[in-house]
């Protein structure tokens, strides 16, 4: 059983908590939303809220890690994110060289292997770069997978699957009828997770309740947890209030069980 303290949003009361050690969700996805708004809230720049949130990410990794998460998924850039001001892009596309280039040895010491999913061939070079490294240096770690989404959309997911799909029914290779959900699955950015692609658990930050094109397949069934609070003010506690709101729930998968 892990324990932690809970304090209600509502009443201020503070709880202590049980996790059940047997039901952590394999595999989590968060969507980092808030770094602005807590920048702006401090009156600081934009930036300043990426460079924090970017600090979350190494206490967040380690405790999901420790907590015993499989699979850690991160949405740090879409590819709808391109539209926002020049230097505030710059910006984000240096994080992972500064992420990468002080976090590296943390990330072998606690056994965590780097993934990136997303059409990172049209990053800036030495983020291509910093990314690569990352996927080289953790690539022999067992324990956690830290899988961060890099100018990643859903939807562009899809229908790059649906394409490759399209060239081998063209090239004679596949029959359409054989076309199912495995094989489409087969096709994503997630396909290397194996039995671990679909998260057990979608957590966004900042009060929104939205999807913003992440993951669209994969998320069919995973529990939705949405949390009021900013991205850099998430910590080990919060994300076991998050694990804590999932292991009330019921999944059911559509079916009657309870
Ligand atoms: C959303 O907040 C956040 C992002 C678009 C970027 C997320 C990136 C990080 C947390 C750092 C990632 C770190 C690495 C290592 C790649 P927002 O800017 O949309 O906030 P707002 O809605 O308050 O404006």
């Amino acid at each position: 059983m892990f324990s932690f303290l809970n304090k209600d949003q509502q009443t201020g009361e503070v709880a202590e908590l049980q996790l059940d050690e047997q039901n952590i969700p394999a595999h989590i996805a968060i969507i980092m939303d808030g770094n602005g708004r807590w920048a702006q809230q401090r009156h600081l720049p934009r930036i300043a809220g990426h460079k924090q949130g970017m600090n979350t990410v190494k206490t967040v990794a380690k405790a999901a890690s420790h907590l015993g998460v499989k699979v850690l998924t991160l949405y740090a850039f879409s590819t709808e994110n391109w539209k926002r001001p020049t230097a505030e892009v710059n910006y984000l596309m240096k994080l992972p060289v500064d992420f990468f280039g002080t976090f590296v040895p943390d990330l072998v010491k606690n056994n965590i292997r780097v993934k990136v999913m997303g059409y990172t061939d049209q990053l800036p070079a030495a983020t291509q770069k910093a990314v690569h490294d990352a996927i080289e240096d953790t690539k022999d770690c067992t324990g956690m997978v830290l899988n961060f989404a890099l100018n990643y959309g859903g939807r562009a997911e899809i229908v790059t699957a649906v394409q490759s799909l399209a060239q081998q029914v063209q090239a004679g290779q596949l029959d359409p009828t054989a076309i199912d959900e495995a094989r489409l699955g087969q096709q994503l950015m997630t396909s290397d997770l194996g039995d671990l692609q679909d998260p057990d658990l979608l957590i966004r930050t900042s009060g929104e309740e939205r999807l913003s094109n992440f993951m669209l397949w994969q998320v069919a069934y995973s529990e939705f947890v949405f949390m009021d609070l900013h991205w850099p003010d998430f910590d080990q506690t919060t994300l076991e209030q998050a694990i804590y709101q999932y292991q009330q729930r019921h999944r059911r998968f559509g079916g009657l069980t309870n």
